[in-house]
């Protein structure tokens, strides 16, 4: 029994004063919680949470996954929308993260009650309605922003952005939710409203979107306590020995569920339930949440009107009225000081006299001090299971909280801090009230659940970085060479262009999707300078398809023309040979083609040196001499364009119809060539990567149909799985699949979808182009004789992604290797090097470049890495190749005849002497 003299105020006789304290005293009572009961309360909260783990969701406290494995460390960056279901508002958010910094824009919106009752449908249209409101207000209609978001219920989560709701809590009670996954709910909402898109990356509990959202401020913050409505707790529990921790939403506000909280629960508690919308549930939060607060209130001063001691025992309707009492009211009550709890009496239809206004004092603390105890003592059992977990004998630890009670009310915030403290005294806890809500931390999660799903592509990348780079040592090493996929073939250039090139030069062009001819003038008047001009010449199918000598005629056909253009014919010029194949080279001007690759299969030539190939075909001809000084493969041509204007530049790539990659390599690393000083510049031929079987965990079906329809089986299987040639085939051939199942087109399949070859890479450029890519896909899907709906271009284009993801990740983790090779190579702790590029699809693809780049500074990250794109292809880089050959050879012609005359002189002298 409770005593206490605290009504001496009380403007009553004596005798009357002790029984209105005794009566008031009794009523109040099984509110007031002993030192053993919170105890008590504590050892249940903490079986209930271990129940909870061991029957995944059967048990009276859920303790539901949520996929959110780690706190944001400050590297979250992006655009992200957040919305924010479940409390005492729908707020809608824009969050900007930038270098450690969030930039926050929000709009309320109240959700009416008969929302909140009414149909699913109803519920997540009027979202909908909400967020195309935002949207508009944000100007971000056709962003199609990442979003994360906050449902304040519980959910049985698979993944991060999927929930299934348990069941309703609070005031809502919308039906054909319960069972449902709520992320397809709003997306079905989104697409019927047909005017904006999102991508729908996370869905969390708000618990867990405060945690993070205080995380982000405190990294000591493990856990997320919701004290507002309703009421609820997370934290990061150790789920496994490897993967370490997840953070758990205990769902606590069940607790009792079970009847294990009976002993503590009063008659105005079970009133209260009973009344509720969900009797018997959550029967935690009842006692201690703000939707319930009140209304215990409201039953204890009914039960005290009807006894006679409060409002002289006289009953108003206001008074019978389920909900009039709002926690709000309890706050106000409570901070005393200068509110006039008369005039809030008044306001609510009660007239009462001062000794009222005290006693319902009185009766609103006895009620927000149990709920303020309850929850200290559940967040003891929560701190000393986090304590024990990591076998500490003593934890500092941060709790995230949100919500209108814990903000708002005078005192819950203290009693909630003692409690904890004196129940879990091993732990010092320090609360964070968290300022913006938990819809940053939906907006943080979607950045880290972005980010482990990078994390995750980086994991199979980085496996393929090292493979590759494996590849790279077989390829240079003698013995290892004969049965390596990567050919690493010596190309004899051992420097890029310094500077000093001069003269009037002719390249040969052949292999990409053009045949070129340019004149390449380099001359010294104070500076260098280079002027060329160019032609380009047709090389049909049934010539590249022919026979090797037809091939020739035809390439020496069109240089005679070029020259009789340039008016040249009768000079003997130096010519660089850039053939875009695998040649084996034992010098500058000997290059014999190992296989032909893309599109070209002239008979007769592989295995031939190409030099001498045109060299005959010119003489034949006898109508003009060429002096043929070097052939080199694009890579080589567009790392030395590139390194006429970077001297830094080691590295040439092309991502065109075919891929390919070279690089400076220390000549003691290359078995195959003779000599130890200085480099050499390597052409990889990273398309045959794979070609040994090494990449047979990511080829796809679609890979494995591409290469059984090429000129090449078995061969270049990397190369087909990235290159222009190829990546249009790709996407259509995984339209038609999806056709077939009935995924787009209604499930229509025309002719023009089947036919090889009808849909382009230059296609996927033009769909992923973000402005025009719609009437694009249009036009290029009519053309396919497909005639497609809204839902078919997002397929479409979606597919698109996909496939030229994937091909600048896959070329991102080969040169990636190159890099790494560099750097070892150099011994140096941060690499900065430039890598020269051409290539149609890097040129062509709107986003290709930005994605290959940050693919790369992921995969290497100690290295400065400058992207140079090759302006004016790689005929210009075999003209400086060219111009050194030329140089040294002419000056080797002038050593010789010195030598010779030197050895005449020192003859005769002999001979004069001797
Ligand atoms: C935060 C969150 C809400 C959450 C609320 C609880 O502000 O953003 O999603 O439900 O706290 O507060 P309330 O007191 O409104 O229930
Ligand atoms: C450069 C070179 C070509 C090379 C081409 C690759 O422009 O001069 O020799 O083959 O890039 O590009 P493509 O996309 O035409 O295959
Ligand atoms: C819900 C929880 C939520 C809490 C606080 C409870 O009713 O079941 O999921 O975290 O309210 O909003
Ligand atoms: C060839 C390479 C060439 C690349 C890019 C590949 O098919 O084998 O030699 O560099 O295409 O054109």
């Amino acid at each position: 029994m409770c005593h206490h003299n605290r009504f001496l105020l009380l403007n009553v006789a004596k005798s009357d004063i002790i029984s209105l304290v005794f009566q008031v005293d009794e009523t109040l009572c099984p509110f007031k919680l002993s030192q053993e009961q919170l105890q008590l309360v504590k050892a249940r909260m903490r079986a209930g949470l271990e129940a909870g783990l061991k029957t995944k969701g059967s048990s009276a406290i859920k303790m539901l996954p949520s996929y959110v494995y780690r706190t944001p460390d400050g590297t979250e960056h992006g655009k992200y929308l957040a919305l924010d279901l479940g409390g005492t508002n729908f707020r809608a958010m824009m969050v900007n993260f930038k270098r450690q910094n969030a930039r926050l824009y929000h709009k309320i919106y109240t959700i009416p009650l008969e929302i909140m009752q009414g149909t699913g449908e109803e519920l997540f249209d009027h979202i909908a309605q909400c967020v195309s409101d935002f949207l508009d207000y944000m100007g971000m209609k056709n962003a199609h922003l990442p979003a994360g978001f906050t449902f304040s219920f519980p959910c049985e989560q698979t993944a991060i952005d999927t929930g299934t709701l348990v069941s309703w809590t609070k005031g809502y009670k919308a039906t054909d939710c319960e069972g449902h996954d709520v992320v397809s709910m709003l997306r079905e909402a989104i697409k019927r409203r047909n005017e904006f898109d999102l991508d729908i990356v996370a869905v969390v509990n708000d618990t867990v979107g405060t945690m993070m959202s205080c995380a982000y401020e405190d990294p000591q913050c493990e856990i997320g306590l919701i004290a507002g409505t309703g009421t609820n707790v997370c934290y990061m529990e150790e789920v496994d020995a490897e993967l370490s921790k997840m953070c758990i939403n205990t769902e606590w506000g069940g607790l009792g569920d079970d009847g294990s909280l009976d002993d503590i629960i009063t008659p105005y508690d079970m009133e209260v339930n009973q009344n509720s919308i969900n009797p018997g549930r959550q029967r935690f939060e009842k006692l201690t949440s703000g939707m319930y607060l009140g209304e215990i209130v409201r039953q204890v001063l009914l039960d005290l009107t009807r006894g006679g001691l409060l409002f002289r025992g006289h009953v108003t309707e206001t008074l019978k009225t389920p909900g009039i009492f709002e926690t709000k009211y309890l706050s106000q009550i409570e901070r005393w000081e200068k509110l006039c709890v008369r005039s809030i009496l008044q306001q609510l239809g009660l007239k009462g006299t001062c000794d009222d206004s005290i006693i319902v004092k009185e009766v609103c603390g006895a009620v927000s001090r149990r709920a303020a105890q309850l929850c200290g003592a559940g967040m003891a059992a929560v701190v000393d299971k986090i304590r024990e977990n990591r076998g500490l004998d003593h934890l500092n630890i941060t709790v995230g909280v949100d919500g209108a009670l814990y903000k708002l009310h005078p005192h819950f915030s203290r009693v909630l801090k003692d409690t904890t403290e004196v129940l879990a005294p091993q732990c010092n806890v320090t609360f964070l009230p968290s300022e913006e809500g938990s819809g940053k931390g939906a907006a943080l999660i979607s950045a880290v659940a972005r980010q482990m799903h990078a994390d995750s592509l980086s994991g199979t990348l980085l496996d393929i970085m090292q493979q590759f780079r494996r590849e790279l040592a077989k390829g240079l090493g003698r013995d290892t060479n004969p049965t390596a996929a990567l050919k690493m073939l010596p190309t004899f250039v051992r420097s890029i262009p310094d500077g000093s090139e001069k003269g009037d030069f002719i390249a040969l062009d052949l292999g990409g999707s053009n045949f070129r001819i340019l004149r390449v003038k380099v001359s010294h008047e104070k500076k260098q300078t280079v002027q060329m001009e160019s032609q380009i010449y047709d090389t049909p199918e049934d010539i590249i398809h022919g026979s090797g000598t037809r091939l020739f005629d035809h390439v020496a056909e069109c240089l005679g023309d070029f020259m009789e253009k340039q008016n040249i014919k009768d000079k003997k010029l130096p010519v660089g040979f850039t053939f875009s194949f695998p040649c084996q080279q034992t010098k500058l001007d000997e290059g014999f083609l190992i296989t032909w690759t893309k599109r070209f299969k002239a008979g007769g030539v592989e295995g031939m040196d190409v030099v001498k190939l045109l060299n005959k075909a010119i003489k034949k001809r006898g109508d003009y001499d060429a002096d043929i000084m070097a052939v080199v493969n694009d890579t080589v041509g567009t790392m030395m364009t590139c390194g006429f204007d970077d001297q830094r530049c080691e590295v040439g790539i092309i991502i065109g119809t075919g891929t390919n990659a070279c690089y400076m390599e220390e000549l003691r690393n290359i078995d195959l060539v003779e000599g130890d000083e200085g480099r050499m510049c390597v052409n990889t031929e990273w398309g045959a990567f794979g070609d040994d079987g090494r990449l047979e965990d990511i080829r796809t079906e679609f890979d494995r149909e591409i290469d059984r329809g090429s000129i090449n089986p078995g061969k270049q299987l990397f190369e087909k799985m990235v290159s222009g040639m190829y990546m249009g085939e790709l996407v259509r051939l995984i339209l038609v699949k999806m056709a077939r199942e009935g995924l787009v087109f209604e499930g229509r399949i025309t002719p023009e979808l089947l036919t090889k070859g009808k849909f382009e890479t230059k296609h996927i450029s033009a769909i992923e182009k973000s402005k025009e890519g719609l009437s694009k896909a249009r036009e290029i899907l009519t053309r396919l004789g497909v005639e497609p709906s809204t839902d078919d271009f997002s397929l479409v284009s979606q597919v698109c992604t996909v496939v030229s993801f994937r091909s600048a990740n896959l070329i991102a983790a080969a040169l990636a290797g190159i890099l790494m090779r560099l750097k070892e190579n150099k011994g140096v702790a941060r690499l900065r090097t430039t890598v020269g590029i051409d290539g149609s699809l890097y040129k062509m693809h709107p986003q290709y470049a930005r994605r290959l780049h940050k693919a790369v500074r992921r995969l290497v990250p100690d290295t400065d890495v400058r992207f140079l794109l090759s302006e004016s292809g790689s005929g210009k880089g075999a003209a400086m190749v060219t111009a050194v050959a030329y140089r040294l050879t002419y000056s080797s012609r002038i050593f010789w005849s010195y030598l010779q005359s030197v050895h005449a002189f020192f003859s005769i002298y002999h001979r004069n002497v001797f």
